[in-house]
């Protein structure tokens, strides 16, 4: 999907595919035009429309899967979490973690860059927002690369019989994170708190509260939506520059192109290569009329590189201006961590520049990658330093 549209006319910017009746919007405008009409590309719809999603039954707190009104004012409810200066506080902390993930490995020589940093930094972060006691952390860790190894471990192309087994493994271990999730807000239902927890918990919509299972949906949401993609974030970069070694050397000589190398890393591989959204009325894109009640897959990761945005798409450069990305989406739905992830990525790339001279893939032991084709990123690089 990536790299679909890359080269053709952009009458293929929107395909139909007949195999698994579904929309793909591969173009740079035309994914940019439904995403600005979430009443039709509809969010909520498209949890009726995914198979077996009976697992995933948290949808009220999920702010990926609502529309508006509700989706606008919860919202406004966590946005206050997530402004500039709560990202900007939490900067040193975030730096204190990613220097104490590296230390851990001081003196090695080899290592996987994603286990020793790029999967224990964002979800820490995330469990911290969560308000989540310190102790306590670890935990998310190992629930979060539990659900990753086994879904990010299995691809299309395996059997039934194997899908399955990592699909009730990886529920297995989401089971464990959302029996202590609440256990965690009753017990911060107890007293009042000052974060992001404590809003939610004091939050009202039509003069109703939100349910502790709302709260729970809210907080799954954002610890699958801020970790892995910001794990994939740290990981990506780097297989990139080792990829193009000349603008490794850039980068290091001009650290000012680190934020630039953040964004560019985005466009290159995007975690989130795709999302997904339902037709709830019938609707023209790109001259193609699209029935209701149809899925669409929305391909950040093949508009990141469409020809008529991007002057030579192929080519990875950290300086690239303007760089109209869309790997944090666009419209309502725009990520709501992307300061944070921004920050995240751009502290973990500075530590690493700081601590090696240099850092190579590991000639011995190639890297791994998620399976999933609406992802894109490494699970494991082994790095030499
Ligand atoms: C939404 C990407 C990190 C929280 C999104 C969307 C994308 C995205 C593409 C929109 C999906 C759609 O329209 O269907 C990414 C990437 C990240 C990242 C590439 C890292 C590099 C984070 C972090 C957090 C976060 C660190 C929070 C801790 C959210 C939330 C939404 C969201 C809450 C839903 C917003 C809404 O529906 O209004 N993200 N994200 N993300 N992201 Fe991120």
């Amino acid at each position: 999907g990536q790299f679909w549209l890359y080269g053709r006319p952009p009458e293929h910017a929107v395909r139909y595919d007949e195999e698994m009746d579904a929309w793909n919007v591969y173009g740079h405008a035309e994914v940019l035009e439904a995403l600005s009409l979430p009443g039709v590309f509809s969010s909520a719809e498209t949890a009726r429309l995914m198979p077996d999603n009976a697992e995933d039954a948290f949808t009220e707190g999920d702010l990926l899967q609502m529309d508006p009104p509700d989706h606008r004012w919860l919202r406004n409810v966590v946005s206050h979490a997530f402004t500039p200066k709560v990202v900007a506080d939490l900067e040193p902390r975030i730096t204190r973690l990613a220097r104490e993930l590296l230390d851990a490995v001081a003196g090695a020589e080899e290592f996987d860059l994603m286990t020793a940093l790029a999967y224990p930094l964002p979800v820490t972060v995330v469990a911290e927002l969560l308000g989540i006691p310190a102790a306590d952390q670890h935990l998310f860790e190992g629930w979060m690369t539990g659900v990753v190894g086994e879904m990010g471990g299995t691809s299309l192309a395996d059997s039934a019989e194997e899908q399955e087994r990592a699909f009730g493994a990886a529920m297995e271990h989401m089971r464990a994170m959302l029996g202590y999730l609440r256990e965690h807000i009753a017990e911060c239902r107890r007293g009042p708190r000052d974060d992001l927890l404590g809003g939610l918990l004091a939050a009202e919509l039509n003069g109703r509260r939100l349910s502790d299972e709302h709260i729970v949906g809210f907080a799954k949401m954002l610890l699958i939506a801020g970790y892995l993609s910001t794990t994939m974030l740290i990981g990506n970069t780097m297989l990139c520059l080792d990829h193009f070694p000349d603008q490794m050397a850039r980068v290091r000589a001009d650290r000012a192109l680190v934020p630039g190398l953040v964004e560019e890393s985005l466009r290159y591989l995007s975690p989130v290569a795709a999302t997904y959204r339902a037709t709830a009325a019938e609707v023209r894109l790109a001259g193609r009329r699209i029935p209701a009640g149809k899925m669409v897959l929305v391909w950040f990761g093949a508009a990141n590189r469409d020809a008529r945005v991007f002057a030579d798409p192929m080519a990875f450069d950290p300086a690239r201006t303007p760089n109209p990305q869309l790997g944090f989406g666009r419209g309502i739905h725009f990520c709501l961590g992307a300061p944070l992830a921004r920050m995240e990525g751009r502290v973990a790339l500075n530590e690493l520049f700081d601590r090696y001279s240099e850092i190579h893939a590991d000639p011995d032991k190639p890297p791994t990658f998620m399976q999933a084709p609406d992802t894109t990123g490494v699970t494991s690089l082994p790095i030499r330093v």
